[in-house]
């Protein structure tokens, strides 16, 4: 895996709902970090079978010296987020550089529509927007209020409007009255559980708002199921442009596995179709974009997920 790696460790740990644990991360050697974007993630490798996990940087990307994150308990674990819990101060942990798929785009107006601990990468794109005097309006959805992280630091801002489900009906969240009419200089980003995307997204289209101007960054990939027998499910060969190097992907296979299971030093890191750092350029063959994070103006140049997507033709050849 080509990804960049420091160690770092747990300066500061502070829990402001029972579920969500909020962590500030340093380099053990005391150097800075990398710089960031607002919207950036990280990779990091915790628990005793280094899980690798993606989470947002939630704090001011004006600073070098630490990264903020925050993680949900999540209920369904598959033991990443029970791994960062456990993490104590002074604790160490495996980080990677920052990669950011989720950047602010250069519209004259943002709207953030956060659900749940989808707030991240939203909460480092208003300090952004706050400290170079961006024009925004962040709706943060919770299930409640005393589930909700961030509080604290949103309440007494005028550009945030809060929608619990346990208070009243008319705070709900109500895109057509919330987002405004879809507007050419204004760009629309959600972040949150995926059934919460999915409703922002789907209202959000049936309110005219062209996909160009809709941002999204989810946390677990869609579910999709490929039915045997349905175009995308079959076996092909992907080969690699620098080498000429042929693999087979059998029905139920990812590329990626099969790179990697040959040896292939191929990028990858959340191996769900939604983080981007296995991208490469498809340069023959029809591509079954498969993925949760490339844009169709990135489809249509070439990109190409090799974890998720697979081949509606008998050939792929991929630049790697
Ligand atoms: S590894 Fe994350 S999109 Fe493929």
């Amino acid at each position: 895996m080509s990804t960049t790696w420091t160690e770092a460790v747990v300066v500061a740990r502070h829990d402001p709902t029972p579920r969500i644990a909020v962590f500030d991360l340093a380099r053990t050697d005391g150097e800075e970090l990398w710089e960031f974007e607002p919207g950036a993630h990280i990779d990091v490798v915790t628990g005793a079978d280094d899980m690798i996990r993606q989470y947002s940087l939630c704090g001011p990307a004006n600073t070098r010296k630490q990264y903020r994150l925050a993680v949900l308990n999540e209920e369904n674990s598959r033991g990443g987020s029970r791994a960062m819990h456990a993490l104590a101060e002074g604790d160490t942990v495996r980080i990677s550089a920052p990669r950011n798929r989720f950047g602010l785009s250069p519209a004259r107006r943002h709207i953030l529509v956060a659900g749940g601990i989808g707030i991240t990468p939203l909460l480092a794109m208003v300090l952004e927007l706050e400290a170079t005097g961006g024009d925004y309006h962040l709706h943060y959805c919770s299930r409640s209020r005393s589930e909700a992280a961030f509080v604290g630091e949103l309440e007494n801002n005028s550009r945030v409007t809060f929608h619990f489900d346990d208070e009243a009906a008319e705070q709900r969240l109500d895109l057509a009255r919330d987002a405004g009419p879809p507007d050419p200089d204004t760009a629309l980003y959600v972040c949150g559980p995926g059934g919460f995307m999915d409703y922002v997204l789907d209202r959000a289209a049936e309110l005219g708002w062209h996909p160009s101007a809709l941002h999204k960054e989810r946390f677990a990939a869609a579910a999709t199921t490929l039915e045997a027998g349905t175009p995308g499910s079959g076996s092909f060969t992907v080969r690699l442009a620098s080498t000429g190097a042929e693999y087979e992907v059998a029905e139920g296979e990812s590329i990626l596995d099969v790179l990697l299971d040959s040896g292939v030093d191929a990028p990858y890191s959340c191996q769900q179709g939604i983080c981007g750092e296995c991208v490469v350029r498809v340069l023959a063959g029809e591509p079954d974009h498969r993925d949760d994070v490339l844009t169709d103006a990135e489809r249509a140049d070439g990109m190409f997920t090799l974890c998720s997507s697979r081949a509606l033709s008998s050939h792929l050849e991929v630049e790697l």
